[in-house]
Order: C-alpha cells, then sequence, then structure tokens
C-alpha cells in the first residue's frame, strides 16, 4: 500500500464552503487519470503548483499579486478547499484552479511531464516521531517525481517551522542531480500563512528553502 502524506480526516464543512465546492464555475478541476491540458486552462501562463494550500489565505494573496501566473492548488482537506474557491471568487481571479487530492497522485497521474514553472510547498506536515517520518511528503522518491514534473530552470520554494524537516529537506535534495539549491532568506512576497501564525505564536523559527530543478546528469 502506498504511504500516505496525510490522514484522510472530515472536518465541519459551513455552508460557504459548501456552496463554493459546489459552483461549477470551472476554477475546482476533477481529479481523475487524464493528463490536464494546463496551456488551455491557464491561457498560456507559467504554472505553478501548489501542493498542500490549507485555507488558502496564503495562495489567494499570490495569486492576486501576480497575475501573470497560473496557480494549480491542490489538497486533500474540503473545508480548506472551500474557503480557497470562496476567496479566489471574492477577490475576482482567473488564475486560480483547485483540484481536492492527493497532490503526487496529482502529479503523477493527471500532469504532463516538464510543465510546471514551480512548485509551493508551505508548511508540510512534519510528522515529527521517527515511526512517521516515512509519510514526509519531501523524500528521494517524491523529489524525483516531482522534478520529472518541472521545467528546467523551474523552482522548488519549501518552507518548514521544523528544523529537523528543513533538515530532511535539503539531505534529500542535495542528494538529487534534478534539484540545486538551499535555505534563503524569508522572500518578501511570501505571506504569513494560518499554519505559519500559530508556528510564529510558539516561537518555531521558520525556514525558506529554494530549489531549482537542472538538467538530469
Ligand atoms: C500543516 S498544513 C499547512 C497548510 C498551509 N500551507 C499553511 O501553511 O497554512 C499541511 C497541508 O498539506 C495538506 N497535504 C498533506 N499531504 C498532501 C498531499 N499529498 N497532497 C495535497 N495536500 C496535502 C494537508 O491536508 C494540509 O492542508
Amino acid at each position: 500500500m502506498t504511504i500516505r502524506t496525510y490522514i484522510p480526516r472530515r472536518g465541519h464543512v459551513s455552508k460557504r464552503q459548501a456552496a463554493a465546492i459546489a459552483d461549477a464555475d470551472g476554477l475546482l478541476l476533477p481529479a481523475g487519470d487524464e493528463i490536464l491540458d494546463l496551456g488551455n486552462i491557464f491561457a498560456g501562463l507559467p504554472v505553478i503548483l501548489e501542493i498542500g494550500f490549507g485555507t488558502g489565505s496564503a495562495t489567494v494573496a499570490m495569486a492576486a499579486a501576480d497575475l501573470g501566473l497560473g496557480i494549480l492548488a491542490v489538497d486533500v482537506h474540503t473545508p480548506g478547499l472551500g474557503d480557497l474557491l470562496y476567496r479566489a471568487r471574492e477577490n475576482r481571479l482567473t488564475n486560480i484552479r483547485a483540484i481536492a487530492g492527493d497532490a503526487l497522485v496529482v502529479a503523477e497521474q493527471m500532469l504532463p511531464e516538464s510543465v510546471l514553472a514551480g512548485i509551493r510547498t508551505f508548511f508540510p506536515d512534519p510528522w515529527p516521531k521517527a515511526r512517521h517520518h516515512k509519510r514526509r511528503l519531501v523524500t528521494p522518491a517524491n523529489a524525483a517525481l516531482l522534478a520529472s514534473r518541472t521545467q528546467v530552470g523551474g523552482f522548488w520554494h519549501l518552507a518548514t517551522d521544523w528544523a529537523p524537516y528543513a533538515e530532511q529537506m535539503q539531505e534529500v535534495l542535495d542528494a538529487s542531480r534534478q534539484w540545486t539549491g538551499g535555505v534563503i532568506p524569508r522572500p518578501t512576497d511570501r505571506p504569513v500563512t494560518k499554519y505559519e501564525t500559530t508556528a510564529i505564536h510558539q516561537h518555531r523559527n521558520i525556514n525558506d528553502l529554494w530549489y531549482r530543478r537542472i538538467k538530469d546528469s
């Protein structure tokens, strides 16, 4: 059985979230196994995959700040999906599409090779217990899968509040022949995410990491 990076959970879905999910204006793309035509969906914009958007507040802020990028936002959490869709429409954004599902499955089954201009993964679940480390999103296999879907020159921007996970991210990506980079100062254009607010209150240090996709060697 494939190890998931999340535990499926049923959160309460409010009326507003349910209505946002039911709206059939095309912002929510169905999960499936057909390859997406991102050029058509995003009218030729460079496309960024965001893995695990949570409530989507940072996603919407970043999409509004750069209308020249298409954002494909993927998360498994239904209430957050409703929030993201509501916020995207409230801001009249046309450069966001969402998929409810496992971003790794979406990458594998729905994205062609070398299609992404970049990936954002802000505060992936840290899975601090040793017996849960296998659930972490940043592993050699997942780094290779995501590299295969990213154009040479594209980026992977990660952030975490969990220092040992920041170290693991560097170990995995530095050992990869497809990514190069490391820890960077916090980019001023990255909004504080909901999860990050809690981490800051609990006095945890935040690490941003920026990796660039290089040619396979
Ligand atoms: C700790 S939360 C951070 C959410 C948000 N980025 C923030 O900073 O507030 C991690 C999120 O990743 C999502 N997630 C975990 N594994 C995922 C996967 N394989 N595909 C998509 N989303 C995933 C979870 O459902 C959760 O919403």
